[in-house]
């Protein structure tokens, strides 16, 4: 039985003042939902101040990127893994499509930060998804085997495999209030784990699989109720404290 997983993105948004009433209610939903792990990654500069506020509570936290090199050095403007840890972070978004899109993450790249998020002892959240064009001309399954192949060919210890957590975000429900449907998510869900199971099953039948794109308090229970489903990757409603509880309920009673 895997553990449901509901991850917060709140991407470039926040302020000091305004994230302390959100991370408060955040720390109240843990003790609502036991079973389900709950995080939030904010913006690197929030880190601080959200590791203060969940400090000693089961929310978890994590970084939405990260350098693919591990140790210190010359680049400018990074923030390596061992600086996450420094942080407290748990987790880290890897490859996620706008970071694909906007700041040309390549297939390769996402595999090296794969690396370096192990190498710091990081959880990486690895975000798969086909564009709009990919799903019409009938390529979303070769689009997510090819995201899903760099990392797969560079992991070397299989247990690293089973602790990681892949995140599908259709692109094009990321941000837009189209989401996929319970079918069509579980359908992609269900190619991801038997290709992982290639390399190793055991590592795949522990795996999370996060659903990603448009995700709210109205939809997440049908959505979370699908077989492959562990649990979502939230950007916009996780910035609305109520919106993200609901979404933690609707995975405690999947
Ligand atoms: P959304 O974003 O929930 O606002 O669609 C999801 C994501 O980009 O992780």
């Amino acid at each position: 039985m895997r553990r449901p997983l509901v991850a917060g993105n709140w991407k470039m948004n926040g302020s000091r003042a305004g994230i302390k009433g959100l991370l408060e209610a955040v720390r109240a939903d843990a003790v609502q939902t036991p079973g389900v792990d709950i995080a939030v990654c904010p913006p690197f500069v929030y880190l601080a101040d959200v590791e203060a506020a969940l400090k000693g509570c089961a929310v978890a936290w994590g970084g939405q990127n990260l350098c693919q090199e591990t140790g210190a050095g010359a680049f400018t403007g990074e923030i390596s893994g061992e600086m996450l840890r420094d942080f407290g972070c748990r987790y880290v978004i890897i490859g996620h499509s706008e970071r694909r899109a906007l700041y040309g993450e390549s297939d390769a790249m996402v595999a090296r930060k794969f690396l370096a998020a192990n190498a710091a002892g990081l959880i990486p959240i690895v975000c798969v998804g086909e564009l709009l064009e990919e799903r019409e001309a009938g390529t979303t399954e070769a689009v997510i085997a090819r995201q899903l192949d760099a990392v797969l060919e560079v992991v070397d210890a299989t247990d690293a495999l089973a602790r990681a957590v892949i995140a599908y975000e259709p692109v094009w429900a990321i941000g837009t209030g189209r989401t996929a449907t319970p079918a069509q998510a579980q359908d992609v869900h269900d190619f991801i784990r038997p290709r992982v199971a290639r390399r190793d099953k055991d590592a795949a039948a522990a795996l999370r699989i996060l659903y990603g794109g448009s995700v709210k308090g109205s939809n997440a229970a049908e959505l979370f109720a699908m077989a492959d489903i562990d649990g979502g990757l939230i950007g916009g409603a996780s910035l609305k404290a109520e919106e993200f509880l609901e979404i933690c309920l609707a995975a405690q009673s999947a």
